[in-house]
């Protein structure tokens, strides 16, 4: 008996200790990422998630060959918070500054938040960045020119994360220039969570650390309760889900093609309001082909997640009706979609586009390989065969 009496004894004891060390800091870490959005030739932002609140900033040092402890290293802080820190899970750093056509590393850098206390004083944990030798992060900031790139596109996951880890499997010996997500890579936002589960952590882990990934919106990423934070997760060079980047003499707009259905249609829940927004994107699109940069250039490649089709859905149609009348004045070479999970070529004529339309299918992987002259498709399954390809010649439309 006193046996026992002396065991409830010490447990009493030692629970405010369990206690205590429950209360210990918890470890800061990424969650996912970190990965490269909106590379220039001087610039480059970089994207992570942490497991929980946090400070951040990325130091940089050259390629030169130095042990990443040489010297203090740049540091860069994520500038959201016009001129205060934020404190987030999501985090943006843009490093600025930068020589073109060069080869920089990088190191994400972290320190969780654990209380706030008004203006008394804010408590953190242990600081913590990205081991540089077991996960060696760099970029290379984009050249004044280039000869030809090598691009990648998905579309249409919907969540199928196996699936975009076995097409992007070999990603890392391709060397893509940059990725394109076409759209529909979740079927919705209930959750931001969901947005890293289904292939933004594997996108961060294949090569979204190295290469850049440009993204537009599909349909589906405009619903769930959580679909405003999709743009927590980009950062694009006009800061909307619509805008356009350039490679040289290679043109590239990325259009938000909207929902499928019009506004008003009761599965829209009262919620979207798609017909002012396109309007203000088919006047940036007028700019935009109008600009220097857009006329001098050789190549002209258009990414929409939804096609064109006057007589389709009410999506199909917006494309067709508000931003193909602007493009067949412009000279592109080709349009790039998804959205119909199917492979299909839409020859010119077949739509009232003035250049050819092709939907890359839901589990395939299409490449582009783009000179001045030539842009080269080619699409494979999730075991990497080769299933076809297509030739487009430029500057015909
Ligand atoms: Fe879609």
């Amino acid at each position: 008996m006193k046996k026992i009496a002396a065991w409830f004894l010490l447990l009493f004891l030692a629970l405010p200790v369990i206690a205590q060390e429950g209360n210990l800091p918890a470890s800061v870490r990424q969650a996912c990422g970190p990965y490269l959005q909106n590379v220039t030739d001087t610039s480059f932002t970089v994207i992570w998630t942490t497991n929980m609140d946090a400070v951040s900033w990325v130091e940089v040092a050259p390629d030169d060959g130095t042990n990443w402890n040489n010297t203090a290293r740049p540091k860069y802080y994520d500038l959201r918070g016009f001129g205060r820190r934020p404190i987030a899970k999501v985090h943006h750093v843009t490093v600025k500054g930068l020589e073109p056509d060069t080869k920089y590393r990088y190191r994400i850098m972290m320190e969780g938040v654990t209380g706030q206390y008004d203006r008394v004083g804010i408590s953190y944990t242990p600081g913590y960045g990205l081991d540089v030798i077991s996960h060696p992060t760099s970029v290379r900031t984009k050249a004044r020119s280039y000869d030809r790139l090598h691009i990648a596109m998905v579309n249409d996951l919907h969540e199928g994360d196996s699936v975009f880890r076995r097409l992007f499997s070999d990603a890392k010996q391709q060397q893509y220039d940059f990725v394109v997500f076409n759209g529909d890579m979740t079927t919705d936002i209930a959750n931001e969570k969901d947005l890293v589960k289904h292939y933004l952590k594997s996108a961060a882990e294949l090569f979204g650390s190295s290469t850049p990934i440009y993204a537009t919106r599909g349909n589906h990423e405009y619903r769930g309760n959580d679909a405003l934070k999709w743009m927590d997760y980009w950062e694009t060079p006009t800061g909307k889900t619509y805008f356009s980047v350039c490679y040289g003499k290679f043109f590239f707009i990325f259009l938000d093609s909207g929902e499928d259905k019009y506004d008003g249609d009761i599965r829209n829940l009262g919620i979207m309001i798609t017909d002012q927004y396109t309007d203000e994107e088919a006047a940036w699109l007028k700019e935009v082909v109008g600009s220097e940069a857009f006329r001098h250039a050789e190549v002209r490649i258009v990414f929409s997640h939804m096609q064109p089709d006057p007589k389709g859905w009410f999506g199909n149609a917006v494309v067709a009706n508000k931003f193909v009348p602007i493009l067949n004045r412009a000279g592109i070479d080709l349009m790039l979609c998804g959205h119909i999970h199917n492979y299909k070529l839409y020859e010119v004529g077949t739509t009232n586009a003035r250049f050819p339309v092709v939907c890359n299918k839901n589990r395939e992987l299409m490449t582009l390989d783009v000179d001045k002259n030539n842009i080269r498709l080619k699409f494979f399954d999730p075991d990497h065969k080769l299933l076809r390809s297509l030739d487009i010649k430029t500057r015909q439309y």
